[in-house]
């Protein structure tokens, strides 16, 4: 039973977006960010409760090491300058991910920010920075064998997975997840959580996401019926 609806986005094509203006990935980086900020802003009014923005696979660390560092002073200083207001509009923040491997600085960065914005309500704001959701479940895979005598089913692994990101409880199953920039893949992105999302990909570039988009994607979903692998309310009484 969904209590809080919960959407993810997979934000692809900043670099794309940046290239076809003949400018450096970073800068399509940097509007990635602003796009963020218009998103996160336009989220509560649509009733979600538990948003989850792909910025960091584990695997993107192959990337150059000046792509990587770049995204890693973007998200630091993101975190520092929209504290104030997630603390004002009740947005609670938490980064889903590994942080071993993060910069110093990005890691205070989350640390404050995490701290700050603990007892907001309005909206969970879950950024995955250094995330993989394979690595996630052997972790969650590897706590589940450390306590052999606890009964291990669906709930309890959920909240195996939730400790295994930080989330410190059970993570809400993905509702909507969309993918932005044309591509159609699930990128090792929330594999458990996703197990019945409504699934919806955009032609659109991260960078040119509004509130409007996203307005029209719960709108979208909110048409869909979702079965759960039952049968339809009309097949189900016939
Ligand atoms: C994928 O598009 C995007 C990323 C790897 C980075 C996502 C980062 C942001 C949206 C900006 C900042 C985020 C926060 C949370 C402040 P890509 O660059 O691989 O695009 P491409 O497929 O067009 O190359």
């Amino acid at each position: 039973m969904q209590s809080s609806f919960h959407v993810a986005i997979i934000m692809d094509g900043n670099g794309r977006w940046a290239t076809a203006r003949g400018r450096p990935r970073q800068i399509g980086h940097r509007a990635g960010a602003e796009a963020v900020r218009r998103i996160v802003i336009g989220a509560p009014p649509l009733g979600i409760d538990v948003l989850t923005l792909y910025a960091f696979s584990s695997d993107n660390w192959q990337r150059p090491i000046t792509e990587t560092a770049g995204l890693m002073k973007l998200f630091s200083n993101y975190l520092r300058r929209e504290t104030a207001t997630f603390v004002e509009k009740g947005i609670r923040l938490t980064i889903v991910g590994r942080r071993d491997r993060l910069p110093a600085d990005a890691r205070r960065a989350v640390d404050t920010a995490e701290a700050a914005t603990r007892a907001g309500t309005a909206l969970q704001l879950r950024i995955a920075i250094d995330y993989s959701a394979r690595d996630a479940i052997v972790l969650a895979a590897h706590k589940a064998r450390q306590q052999p005598t606890m009964p291990l089913d669906r709930d309890r692994f959920a909240w195996l997975l939730g400790e295994a990101t930080h989330a410190g409880h059970a993570v809400p199953d993905v509702d909507l997840l969309v993918r932005t920039g044309g591509e159609q893949r699930l990128s090792d992105f929330l594999l458990w959580e996703c197990a019945y999302a409504e699934l919806m990909f955009s032609r659109k570039m991260w960078p040119e996401w509004t509130a409007a988009d996203l307005a029209a994607a719960v709108a979208d979903f909110r048409m869909r019926e979702r079965r759960f692998g039952a049968l339809p309310d009309a097949a189900a009484a016939s």
